[in-house]
């Protein structure tokens, strides 16, 4: 047995709840991982409450990520004792995720855990700092450097947010915070944003194209169809979260005009070499001591 949150869904109703889980119940998988820990990130918040579809398949353990020990392996790239990280590939959502002491998953599934990272430290950042390093690479690869003008990052006192301000900042890049809760302005000025406006400056509809303000990076509607329509000429605007709503009330202007890109980010199924590259990536580009530290301890 081991200890864990199991989710059902039956004639009682959407139960999440800690309990003890039989070892013979878990998923196939060719690699069976002692979870030291996880993190509870927006999809599990959404999976726990059940406030959004998540889950589809029942019963199932929620947490999208996980860092822990292996026990058993009959994958060649790992072996008993060995380090592991994984971040989504649907774990969490169709197979039992890290949200309990034991987990059997793909061995195609799991990197070894970063070299400059402690269990601990890797899982409070979690997907969401695994996600905000994708923004910065995505900004990168589109050419976007630090001289080029203001990043705008919205969501900002969130995971992904958070985290993205700690490594642009550090990067050298000039970043403006636009946050729902404005006493969190003092943390977020701590991580290293120039400066912290207030999320319902970016709500209003907009025109089509706006004044163009800087080369920005938005990460959801209203605020990405606002931010995408005052993005200076050849910006670039990254989009990864959905926390406003799905909708995306924009025009083609931005695009056909300023030759504006917006890149979409999808951390679950990123291929490997990716996921490699961005927590490398965050091991040499980010502060941790900078971000409180929100890791789930599973003893
Ligand atoms: N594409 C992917 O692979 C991927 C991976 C990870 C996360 N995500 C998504 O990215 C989003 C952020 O994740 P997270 O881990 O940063 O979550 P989080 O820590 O819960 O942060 C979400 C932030 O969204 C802002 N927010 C909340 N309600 C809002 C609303 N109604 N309108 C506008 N902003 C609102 C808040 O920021 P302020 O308080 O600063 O306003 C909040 O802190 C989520 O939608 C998540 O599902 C996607």
């Amino acid at each position: 047995m081991f200890s864990g949150i199991l989710i059902t869904k039956d004639d009682g109703g959407y139960q999440a709840r800690g309990q003890g889980i039989d070892e013979s119940l878990l998923p196939p998988g060719d690699v069976l991982v002692r979870v030291s820990h996880s993190t509870v990130n927006y999809k599990d918040a959404l999976a726990i409450t059940g406030k959004g579809p998540v889950v589809r398949k029942f019963p199932m353990v929620p947490g999208v990520d996980l860092v822990g020990q292996v026990e058993q392996s009959s994958h060649a790239a790992f072996k008993e004792g060995d380090w592991v990280l994984l971040n989504g590939w649907g774990v969490g959502e169709v197979h039992w995720g890290g949200l309990a002491q034991r987990a059997r998953l793909s061995g195609d599934w799991l990197i070894p855990l970063p070299a400059g990272f402690s269990p601990r430290q890797a899982m409070s950042i979690g997907t969401a700092g695994y996600t905000a390093m994708l923004c910065v690479l995505a900004l990168e690869r589109h050419g976007i450097q630090p001289g080029d003008g203001e990043i705008v990052i919205t969501g900002a006192a969130g995971g992904v947010g958070s985290v993205a301000i700690a490594i642009l900042s550090r990067l050298g890049y000039s970043v403006v915070a636009v946050t729902g809760r404005t006493d969190e302005a003092d943390y977020l000025l701590g991580l290293g944003a120039k400066e912290v406006l207030p999320r319902a400056q970016f709500a209003e509809p907009g025109k089509p194209l706006g004044r163009a303000l800087g080369r920005r990076g938005g990460r959801w509607q209203p605020y990405l169809a606002n931010l995408c329509a005052t993005t200076r000429y050849g910006g670039v605007v990254t989009a990864c979260g959905l926390a406003a709503g799905m909708d995306f009330p924009s025009t083609v202007a931005p695009f056909i005009l300023r030759g504006v890109t917006l890149v979409g980010i999808d951390s679950v199924m990123r291929p490997k070499a990716d996921r490699i590259e961005a927590w490398s990536r965050l091991a040499t580009d980010l502060d941790l001591q900078k971000l409180v530290p929100s890791a789930t301890r599973w003893l």
